[in-house]
């Protein structure tokens, strides 16, 4: 039988992805970009927003200069905002210790914020054809499968046993291919759910399927009830224009321009007039809609408070009153994106 990286490699020649936007360059910047969208995103998901970002930001240094608004701006949508943050920070570096060329070697890469191991091994895999392991998801559920390692995602010791089957899988040459192989073969064909065995290459050596036990790897994680966060946000209006709030540069949504929020309705007419200056008519409760998170679930109950009278506080900066189409088209949550298209629908 040949061995698993000729069998991945013979496979990918006829069955992987080859026209993906990212794959038609060698340039270390815009396969930095790709590896950070799809961390978290799905391919069809990144495509369009990969095009504008380099229509805009076409180079390290056009990222390091741009203001961050503008960069937010173009990852609104996609979420796991410290990556666009994190994306710019790096760029910024590069220009500082690397005379603004990105660096070859892997601990330069992995030393920049927002990549980790794996994806330093991508990039560099991919730009310079470095021979280096990856391991991200879906390279563990392939090689978790194929050796049937067993252990809980998160597990120091089943990660390190990962790593080193990632490594030792390697083929001497033909690092770019042979990683982009793999990662597919775990997005297409070895996929979590439904996984297509009869067509993969590595099934006749696959120890999860010589045991029937496909389904069983990788074990799951251990089920943890998601906490829940209630919040009202405030949709205040004034002559066709809404005001926004730009939220703390860390944290949830950090340096995106919000609603402002509020625990508890009882006080919300007090609430504006103290710290926006609005008195306001009687605010309107709107259907309210609920936002996953990663690590919690945010229902939101959304007021409409029209304003009657507005008084600028003296402090007004990092509030925006915006109309409604350019709130709509600037660096915000997207919740606040569904409010906001409710409230246009409407007219
Ligand atoms: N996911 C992460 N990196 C990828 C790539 N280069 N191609 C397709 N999917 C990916």
């Amino acid at each position: 039988m040949a061995s698993f990286s000729n069998r991945l490699l013979t496979w990918h020649k006829r069955h992987g992805r080859h026209d993906l936007p990212w794959q038609r360059t060698r340039d270390a910047y815009r396969i930095w970009v790709s590896e950070i969208m799809l961390q978290q995103t799905q391919v069809a998901a990144v495509i369009p927003y990969y095009d504008r970002f380099l229509e805009r930001f076409p180079d390290i240094a056009t990222l390091a200069a741009a203001p961050q608004d503008e960069v937010l701006r173009l990852w609104s949508g996609l979420g796991y905002y410290s990556r666009a943050r994190n994306l710019q920070r790096a760029a910024q570096l590069v220009a500082e210790r690397h005379q603004g060329v990105f660096p070859r070697a892997l601990q330069d890469i992995a030393a920049l914020p927002g990549i980790g191991r794996s994806t330093a091994a991508a990039i560099a895999a991919f730009a310079y054809g470095t021979r280096a392991a990856i391991l991200d998801g879906n390279v563990k559920r392939v090689l978790g499968r194929h050796f049937a390692v067993a252990g809980y995602p998160g597990d120091k010791r089943l990660e390190n046993q990962l790593w080193q089957l990632a490594e030792e899988q390697l083929p001497p040459r033909a690092s770019g291919r042979y990683t982009q192989a793999i990662m597919d073969l775990g997005a297409t064909l070895c996929t979590r759910a439904r996984p297509r065995c009869e067509e993969c290459p590595l099934a006749d050596s696959c120890k999860a399927r010589a045991l029937d036990r496909v389904a069983e790897f990788p074990a799951p994680r251990a089920a943890k009830a998601v906490p829940t966060r209630a919040v009202h946000m405030l949709l205040l209006l004034r002559n066709g224009e809404v005001l926004l709030e730009k939220r703390p540069p860390s944290g949830i949504w950090g340096g995106l321009w919000s609603l402002p929020e509020l625990g508890d309705a009882a006080g919300v007419r007090t609430h504006c007039r103290t710290h926006y200056g609005c008195s306001i008519a009687a605010p309107q409760t709107l259907a309210p809609l609920a936002h996953g998170f990663t690590h919690f679930k945010l229902n939101i109950q959304p007021l409409l408070c029209p304003v009657k009278t507005f008084t600028p506080a003296a402090q007004e900066s990092g509030r925006l009153w915006l109309s409604l189409e350019d709130a709509h088209g600037a660096a915000i949550p997207v919740p606040v994106r569904k409010l906001i298209e409710r409230l246009l629908g409407s007219g």
